[in-house]
């Protein structure tokens, strides 16, 4: 006899496959859902786990993503204040950590950033020793250096996003300014993220 499970649903899913390529987001904040939102739509994750201190915060962004699910397909998204959710991740990208307040400088939150690093990165270590690590928290190259530091991991699976926002930023005023779209126009900034950066426009084609 057919269960009210069967006569619920169909074109049921296998459940509970172990993650082959699940991504961690730590921090809920503005950025940490940016990303969040772009692993969803860009299908890059079989599992999403998100980690905040801030509970009410994380329980409703999750919610708002789970409840999303019909038209995703990440089969699975997680969450918690405790880091055993990020287990046996590939990815752990780190967003913790607020931004600067208007007319403060990235380097100011350094002390603060660290201080939190020392207690995130040793427990993403521990549940996930084979992922890669993706820093955006600010100062994000002194950040990106503190997490290889603390890691352990070898510098090829630490990567920080540099200046990688900038450089988007800088040919879509280029765009603007030219009238035309930023895929058309070609540079980069370089340098550390943050107010020494430098601005250099090229012919040759950056990859998006
Ligand atoms: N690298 C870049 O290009 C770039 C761009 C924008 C922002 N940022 C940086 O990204 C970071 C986040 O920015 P935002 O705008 O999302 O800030 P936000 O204040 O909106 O969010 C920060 C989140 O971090 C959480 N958090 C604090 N301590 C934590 C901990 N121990 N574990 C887990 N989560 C913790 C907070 O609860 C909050 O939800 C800032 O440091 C900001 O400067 C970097």
């Amino acid at each position: 006899m057919a269960t009210l499970k069967d006569q619920l649903t169909v074109n049921l899913l296998e459940e509970e496959q172990s993650p082959q390529n699940k991504i961690t987001v730590v921090g809920v904040g503005a950025v940490g859902m940016a990303c969040a939102i772009s692993i969803l739509t860009k299908d890059l994750a079989d599992e999403l786990a998100l980690a905040d201190v801030t509970e009410d915060k994380l329980k409703g962004e999750t919610m708002a993503l789970q409840h999303g699910s019909l038209v995703l397909r990440t089969p699975k998204i997680v969450s918690g204040k405790d880091c055993h959710v990020t287990a046996n991740s590939t990815l752990v990208i780190i967003t913790a950590g607020p931004r600067q307040q208007e007319g403060e400088s990235r380097l100011h939150l350094v002390q603060r950033h660290v201080n939190l690093f020392t207690f995130i990165i040793p427990n993403v270590v521990k549940y996930s020793p084979n992922c890669k690590l993706l820093i955006v928290s600010n100062p994000v190259d002194i950040l990106t250096y503190v997490a290889w530091k603390i890691s352990g991991f070898p510098k090829n699976r630490v990567i920080g996003s540099g200046c990688h926002l900038d450089s988007a930023r800088f040919r879509y005023l280029m765009g603007e300014r030219l009238g035309v779209h930023p895929s058309s126009c070609q540079g980069w900034v370089l340098g550390e993220h943050g107010d020494s950066s430098v601005v250099i426009p090229t012919k040759t084609p950056n990859k998006p």
